[in-house]
């Protein structure tokens, strides 16, 4: 599947909290999607692919470049379209962005429960670092991960 990836615009905001909402119990309201488009240190990307009457989304990522850590707040992925590479490719993008501005480290919490997450950032190397105890609630701990770039 051919899938564009590019800048997220306010114009892609509802098909990304759809996508949101199917992909978390918790998930980020309209208003902070809009704060992040705001933020100088913040991008959004959004994979998209084409369709008979146009364009629809795949999955977003949205990630902080700050010195010289990229830090991956949310990526997720339309429900029937994950497992195709999506997540990989969104990932993969965010890593290279974060490589050819000098970042030297990207970094990452995950819920300890969500294998799937894991089983994604392992495969691009990524290392689980420390936990964060009920990081997200009780019994919800957080996986600190990290990849060194270069
Ligand atoms: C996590 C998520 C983004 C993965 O997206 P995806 O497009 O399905 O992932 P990909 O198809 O690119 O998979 C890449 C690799 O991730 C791992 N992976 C993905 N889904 C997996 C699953 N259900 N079980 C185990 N490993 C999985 C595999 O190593 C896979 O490589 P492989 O297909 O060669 O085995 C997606 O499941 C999702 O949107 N989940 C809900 C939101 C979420 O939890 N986001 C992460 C918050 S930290």
């Amino acid at each position: 599947m051919r899938l564009n990836i590019r800048d997220a615009t306010r114009r892609d905001l509802p098909q990304i909290l759809t996508i949101e909402r199917l992909g978390f119990a918790h998930p980020w309201s309209l208003e902070s999607f809009i704060r992040e488009l705001s933020l100088p240190f913040s991008r959004t990307i959004v994979a998209s692919i084409k369709t008979a009457s146009g364009e629809a989304l795949a999955g977003y990522l949205c990630r902080w470049l700050v010195a010289d850590e990229c830090h991956v707040l949310n990526v997720a992925v339309h429900p029937e379209l994950r497992r195709i590479g999506v997540g990989e490719r969104l990932m993969s993008d965010a890593i290279t962005e974060a490589k050819a501005k000098d970042a030297h480290l990207v970094t990452l919490e995950v819920r300890r429960s969500n294998l799937p997450a894991r089983g994604l950032y392992r495969k691009l190397n990524f290392e689980e670092r420390r936990l964060r105890h009920n990081y997200y609630g009780p019994g919800e701990d957080a996986i600190v991960m990290e990849l060194r770039l270069g």
